[in-house]
């Protein structure tokens, strides 16, 4: 399994469903799986369940997408919050999508489906996630100033040193 890794923002959705394209894969987004299973918007999530219902949902979800058939699979920027979802990810190739928090910001603005964006001190929030993206991540793509297509490039690139389907 592929997985991409990165803060909101940082464009696995967009990079991930190239990706699969490119690499005969299925794309799988966990938010979309869960929205799905959930009949909830994940903002709505949040709304009745709080942080935490949202990380438990999130947590057995990825785990359990990353124990079925391969796929790219873009997850949540805060879904290494979970334990659970750090040790299942060392099984994988893990990409992390790296963003510059301002270009994060410029993309995905206010939107109020993202409720982490409203997140008081988002810079700190920013700065506590980065160790556990380089902990977990096999290889690192800058992503600030490149578009989709080049990013695409540079992780199949990353993935031939590492070796793709390893
Ligand atoms: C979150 C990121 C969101 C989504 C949820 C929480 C976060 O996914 O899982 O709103 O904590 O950073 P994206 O990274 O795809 O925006």
């Amino acid at each position: 399994m592929i997985v991409l890794i990165g803060f909101m923002g940082a464009g696995k959705t967009t990079v991930g469903w190239l990706l699969a394209r490119h690499l005969g894969l299925p794309f799988v987004d966990s938010d979309a799986v869960i929205e799905d299973a959930e009949g909830l918007a994940v903002r709505e999530i949040f709304e009745t369940q709080g942080e935490a219902g949202f990380r438990r949902i999130e947590a057995a979800t990825i785990t359990g997408l990353l124990d079925g058939p391969d796929a790219v699979l873009a997850v949540g920027g805060g879904a290494l919050t979970s334990p659970q979802v750090r040790t299942a990810l060392a099984a994988h190739q893990v990409v992390l999508l790296d963003v510059a928090l301002d270009e994060a910001l410029e993309r995905v603005a206010s939107d109020p489906g993202r409720p982490m964006l409203h997140t008081p001190d988002l810079s700190g929030l920013y700065t506590r996630r980065q160790d556990a993206y380089r902990d977990a991540a096999d290889v690192a793509v800058q992503v600030s100033g490149r578009s989709p297509r080049e990013v695409v490039a540079e992780v199949l690139a990353a993935l031939g040193e590492v070796g793709v389907g390893e």
